[in-house]
């Protein structure tokens, strides 16, 4: 496996495979947790470690390029676990390296870590690290994803170590983008954005202005491939993804009980499907969470679809919704549906979830009774021509 950026410049981290659910975020092609080590001709600094787990095998990869007793910094650009999980253990080793990061850092380090005895250097915006002929600077990038995270720019080399952005929950034995599965690369970048991203995508555009001032040959972010071909690409998609930008696409999402709200969905479905709008049917008893915020990210339009149970919504339906919710794809078109037995309760409910998303209504919920009958259906169908034709309204 290549892992080479530059001449003495390493890809040390760690492939996790086998990662399937990562704090709720469905995996479904592992993930990788990118640390770098950069030597310069006096220094040597490790960029990032990995999950705590994997410590053992960030030592192995560090010491194959280098004695642990001559990495001199470890810079911490962020303290999320998958990051830093590892730095207490890599602190351990290496007896004479100085921690490198953001006073916010230091203050969430000290919260996660038992950090008595280590040796600290805070850095501020746009400060440098000397490293003997290569020189480390870095520029904060407030809530890219957490408040202290930040970013390391290696200026000879024109190698930015983007942390987050710009990643993916993809695990390959490529550590570049030229030598990977671009499709593959690309759909995990943007399933990445819809679950991960998508609730910073104003600092995160902030920062991509600030950081896009910089000379960049290759981008390494902290997961996924190594962006030194097509970073083009991702920055493009970046653009449309920070405004969920809409496709010609309807959404539409549901649960059932006894196939009534299931007879409902398919129903605003037939509607819809009679546009030229592509349209996508999910039953949430099989397709997670992740993959329907993905699907949302950047439909025009959606309907969401469930039953009245015990006065509330399906369980299925408000996990989604609560997801949805707080991920907040921008400037959707949606309505509810559903059936109820004796009190309607649940398509409200799923109703007040979309419009705390800041989305248009479409329409008040269709309900019906326990089974729904040939109105209630032909309502479905119009109700989804109906979304659907703002769907086909998208430039
Ligand atoms: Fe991959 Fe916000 O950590």
């Amino acid at each position: 496996m290549n892992t080479e950026l530059a001449s003495n410049v390493n890809w040390v981290g760690y492939v996790d495979w086998p990662v399937r659910d990562f704090h709720g975020y469905q995996t479904k092609r592992g993930s990788s947790y990118n640390a770098y080590l950069v030597k310069g001709a006096g220094k040597t600094a490790l960029i990032d470690t990995v999950k705590g787990p994997y410590a053992e095998s960030l030592k192995r990869n560090v010491a194959a390029l280098c004695p642990l007793t001559e990495v001199d910094y470890l810079v911490c650009n962020h303290a999320e676990p998958d990051h830093s999980g590892a730095l207490p253990a890599m602190v351990a080793a290496c007896p004479n390296a100085t921690v490198v990061c953001n006073a916010k850092c230091k203050d969430a380090l000290e919260r996660h870590y038992a950090t008595e005895g280590w040796r600290w250097q805070v850095v501020k915006e746009g400060e440098t690290l000397d490293l003997g002929g290569r020189t480390l600077q870095f520029f904060d990038t407030v809530m890219c994803h957490w408040p202290e995270s930040m970013v390391t720019y290696l200026q000879e080399e024109e190698i930015l170590f983007s942390m987050d952005i710009f990643g993916q929950h993809y695990a390959t034995s490529c550590r570049f983008d030229d030598e990977a599965n671009m499709e593959e690369v690309m759909q995990e970048a943007k399933t990445y954005y819809a679950n991960i991203v998508l609730p910073y995508a104003r600092p995160v555009e902030t920062a991509a202005k600030k950081l896009l001032g910089l000379k960049l040959r290759i981008v390494a972010p902290s997961h996924g491939v190594i962006w030194r071909a097509h970073f083009d690409r991702i920055l493009s998609a970046y653009l449309d993804w920070r405004v969920s930008k809409p496709a010609r696409k309807v959404i539409v999402l549901y649960s059932t009980m006894w196939q009534s709200t299931r007879r409902m969905a398919e129903a605003v479905a037939q509607g819809a499907n009679e546009t030229p709008a592509e349209v996508k049917l999910l039953d949430l008893s099989v397709v997670g969470d992740t993959e329907v915020i993905t699907e949302l990210m950047d439909c025009a339009a959606f309907a969401v679809g469930t039953p009245t149970l015990n006065q509330g919504l399906m369980p299925r339906v408000a996990a989604c919704l609560t997801y949805a919710r707080g991920l907040k794809p921008a400037g959707k078109t949606a309505f509810a549906f559903g059936s109820y037995g004796w009190a309607s309760k649940g398509a409200e409910e799923a109703e007040g979830y979309l419009k705390a998303m800041g989305c248009t209504l479409l329409r008040e919920p269709i309900t019906c009774r326990f089974v729904p009958d040939e109105a209630t259906l032909e309502a479905c169908r119009a109700a989804g021509r109906a979304l659907a034709g703002v769907a086909v309204q998208v430039p």
